[in-house]
């Protein structure tokens, strides 16, 4: 059975959506394949595609955006469903700790994958400027290629 690794913000049109594009470009260039998603704590913006403001930042950088917004059910966290799901920030891992019902140690904080003088939150972009937007993916640059080798590392398959 393949891995695979659920990124999850807030709105899900945003970072998640991103941190899906990178991470999908990585995937496809190794050889060890998995399979990558996004979702959102709420359901506004269900049905949309991502924002147009990381859109262009990231397809600048070679990345594409082929998510549509979804809000997490329950069912995404149980154990044997995602290999790893990965909050953006601490509010968005506090709502998955409060969502989940079984085991949660599957589910990590993406600032767990960033170095120690990085902030632990993935800052929420949306009612910033374009600069943030590229914040937000000079981190994901950083931390993607490690949840990628984490992933190769776990023995937990989904
Ligand atoms: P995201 O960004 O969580 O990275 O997708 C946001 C998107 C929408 C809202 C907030 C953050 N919102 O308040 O609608």
């Amino acid at each position: 059975m393949s891995k695979s690794v659920l990124f999850v913000c807030l709105g899900n049109i945003c970072r998640s959506p991103a941190a899906e594009a990178v991470a999908r470009k990585l995937v496809f260039n190794r050889s060890a394949k998995a399979t990558i998603a996004s979702a959102g704590t709420i359901g506004a913006h269900t049905g949309a595609v991502p924002d147009s403001r990381m859109r262009t930042a990231g397809e600048a950088r070679g990345y594409r955006f082929l998510s549509v917004a979804r809000q997490i059910a329950r069912e995404d966290l149980v154990v044997g469903k995602n290999t790893l799901v990965v909050a953006m920030d601490r509010s968005n891992l506090a709502d998955l700790l409060r969502i989940a019902t079984g085991p949660t140690d599957h589910i990590f904080l993406f600032g767990e994958f960033l170095d120690e003088k990085s902030t632990p939150d993935v800052p929420d972009p949306y009612y910033g400027g374009q600069q943030g937007f590229e914040a937000v993916l000079d981190m994901l640059e950083r931390g993607c290629p490690k949840i990628l080798d984490f992933l190769d590392r776990s023995d937990r398959s989904s």
